[in-house]
């Protein structure tokens, strides 16, 4: 894991929050290359659970709500972890993250845990001048809410039909009592949630599909199936909402933990809505002529989790010849936070110009990079260590002789000469083929419950 974070610090992936200031405990900025990566897993997301299906519709609900939200969910009353502290070293644990009985993994004493209290997870705020119970607010601790809450005007607006699903992308907010390893547990991280409606008795099989659905979507982003698995919740650890819950879970350096959570929610959240809010969250079902509440499958994954398992799992070192090593990220296209590299072979007055105009062609289509700093085989390392997939470079066949360019392949090293007219078009068939494999093998992978 120190290797992913020296890397993701020194080529701007992710730095420590509020640095100049001595940095804020567990908590992280997203510099140029990790935001770029984060919208590309947000927009992949979105075209597989949304553009991509004739049956999702997306959503964007505010951050804090009216607090009723949060009774009526249960979070408010359960949304708790058991806590213990050290008595010795005043070290806090989740006391089902740890052995009671064994010494303090912090300071090695025995026997010095607290009885377990319950903690709400909870960020709250006030709202208004007025700073007491009566303006209490909270930040949202999951998306899924916000869904609920617009199921009936969603509905009403969009004219649908069961199935359907609302999906949201957004920040969520909790009071973790152990945030760490780096992004992977953290007070504020971002959530991509869809909750998908079904008539009650159709939810069995809305999760089964979802469950393999899912986790085929990390094989798509070039995931490696054998660092993936299934986690099915025994019965006595469910959720207060849920009559069945799945994680997919990824073999991190810290081990195998959670990337996203499948929950069939029965109709628990809209029953609960309607009767803390008296309004009928129904639907007209036409085929059996009665209003009834629709069951609900929650697939919920994490934008920040996502983005560390896809680092991890494309994170290589490989010896090449001559004993020459280099690092390499083996990102998918799709999520790699630049896809073409334009690389004049120097900084020669006679390349650069035709460099630049290559760079100005690419960049409608294309996340690029332009970098004519030190010599091309340093440039080459470089952009392998960030995972660009695919290197354009201008020499001085392309000015005195060919008007064409060399396309570097970031895996096979291999490179081929391509005139400038077809550049576009050949880098993009290369896009295309790359998700086509992915998608191939993700088709016909079958997900092992
Ligand atoms: N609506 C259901 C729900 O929120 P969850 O399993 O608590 O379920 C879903 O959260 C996903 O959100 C997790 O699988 C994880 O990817 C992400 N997530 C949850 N808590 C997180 C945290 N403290 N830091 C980073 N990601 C988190």
């Amino acid at each position: 894991m120190d290797t992913i974070v020296s890397l993701c610090k020194r080529r701007g992936f992710v730095f420590p929050a509020a640095e100049i200031y001595g940095g804020f405990a567990n908590a992280f900025d997203y510099g140029p290359l990790g935001t770029e990566m984060r919208r590309n897993i947000r927009n992949a997301w979105w075209q597989s659970m949304v553009h991509g299906r004739d049956d999702v519709v997306g959503l964007e609900a505010t951050v804090i709500t009216n607090p009723k939200v949060w009774e009526a969910s249960g979070h408010v009353t359960t949304f708790n972890d058991p806590m213990v502290d050290c008595k010795n070293c005043q070290a806090r644990f989740r006391a089902d993250h740890i052995d009671l009985k064994a010494p303090c993994p912090e300071c090695g004493a025995v026997g010095q845990f607290t009885e377990p209290r319950l903690f709400n997870m909870m960020l709250r705020t006030y709202i208004g001048p007025v700073q007491d119970e009566s303006s209490v607010a909270y930040l949202r601790p999951e998306t899924a809410q916000g869904m609920f809450i617009n199921f009936e005007n969603v509905l009403t607006a969009t004219r649908r039909k069961l199935p359907v699903g609302i999906a949201q992308i957004g920040r969520s907010f909790r009071n973790e009592i152990t945030p760490g390893n780096f992004i992977f547990r953290t007070r504020e991280f971002e959530q991509m949630e869809m909750e998908y409606f079904v008539k009650p008795g159709e939810h069995h099989a809305a999760y089964d599909y979802w469950r393999k659905e899912r986790f085929r979507w990390y094989v798509r982003l070039g995931v490696r199936p054998e660092r993936l698995r299934f986690m099915v919740h025994p019965q006595e650890a469910l959720a207060h909402y849920s009559a069945g819950t799945t994680d997919v879970e990824y073999l991190y350096p810290i081990g195998w933990q959670e990337v996203e959570g499948i929950a069939s929610r029965t109709d628990f959240d809209l029953k609960q809505h309607a009767a803390y809010s008296g309004r009928q969250l129904t639907y007209f079902d036409e085929e059996s002529g009665q209003h009834i509440v629709p069951y609900c499958v929650e697939p919920a994954a994490g934008v920040d989790r996502t983005f560390l398992m896809l680092l991890c799992d494309a994170y290589d070192e490989e010896t090449l010849e001559k004993n020459d090593t280099r690092v390499v990220l083996h990102l998918h296209p799709l999520v790699a936070p630049v896809t073409v590299a334009v690389l004049p072979l120097s900084r020669n007055e006679k390349l650069v110009p035709t460099a630049r105009t290559v760079w100005d062609l690419l960049r409608p289509h294309f996340a690029t990079q332009f970098d004519d700093a030190q010599s091309i085989g340093r440039r080459y390392r470089r952009q392998d260590e960030i995972g660009t997939p695919w290197c354009v470079t201008v020499d001085f066949e392309t000015v005195e002789q060919d008007n064409a360019v060399t396309i570097r392949d970031r895996d096979s090293m291999q490179q081929e000469r391509v005139p400038i007219e077809d550049l576009v078009a050949a880098l993009r068939e290369r896009f295309d083929a790359a998700v086509a494999q992915t998608n191939r093998a993700a088709d016909a992978f079958e997900p092992q419950l």
